[in-house]
């Protein structure tokens, strides 16, 4: 049987931190649905779903069909058994993320206890990098250079100029 996960996250927008993450979940799982949230009540993100998803295609072109996209509102632990996923894989970086994670990782544990939440420590170089600092500093006319793909730099630029 494939070892399939759900890598879920707002991703407003994508940047380098989630790539490594998804480029080194594939050394431990078959195949990786990149799950992106939206709110269908009220959609406060930068980006589109679909914009995001193909912020994420144009950088993992070389991964082939073991990474698959897809958007998701509701509870996640809901759309990983719709997905046939039992592993749900998140990012960790500095320890101001752990409270978060790990009452989140407990919370889907307690709904649905088949499904297992495994952490990557994300890579060294990512350790700061955050998408909400990103569109903080592309607002303000800033350099995201190495944070974000260059497409996705051009994408911010473009977004805060019509603003
Ligand atoms: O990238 P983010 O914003 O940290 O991702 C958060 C996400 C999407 C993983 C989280 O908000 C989520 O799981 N949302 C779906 C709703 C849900 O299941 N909530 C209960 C969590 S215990």
């Amino acid at each position: 049987m494939k070892r399939r996960a759900i890598y879920p996250g707002s991703f407003d927008p994508p940047t380098y931190g989630h790539i490594d993450i998804i480029r080194r979940s594939l050394q431990i799982v078959d195949e990786v649905v990149v799950a992106v949230v939206y709110n269908p009540q009220k959609d406060n993100f930068l980006f589109t779903p679909q914009e995001r998803i193909d912020m994420f295609r144009q950088e993992l072109t070389d991964v082939g069909d073991r990474v698959q996209y897809d958007n998701f509102h509701g509870l996640l632990v809901d759309y990983a058994d719709k997905q046939q996923a039992r592993i749900i894989i998140r990012g960790l970086r500095a320890v101001s993320d752990f409270d978060y994670e790990f009452q989140m990782a407990l919370m889907n544990r307690r709904m649905k206890p088949h499904i297992e939440t495994i952490f990557l420590m994300t890579g060294a170089a990512h350790f700061y990098t955050a998408s909400r600092l990103v569109k903080e500093i592309a607002s303000l006319d800033g350099n995201v250079d190495g944070l974000v793909p260059p497409h996705v730099a051009a994408r911010l630029k473009e977004k805060f100029a019509k603003r």
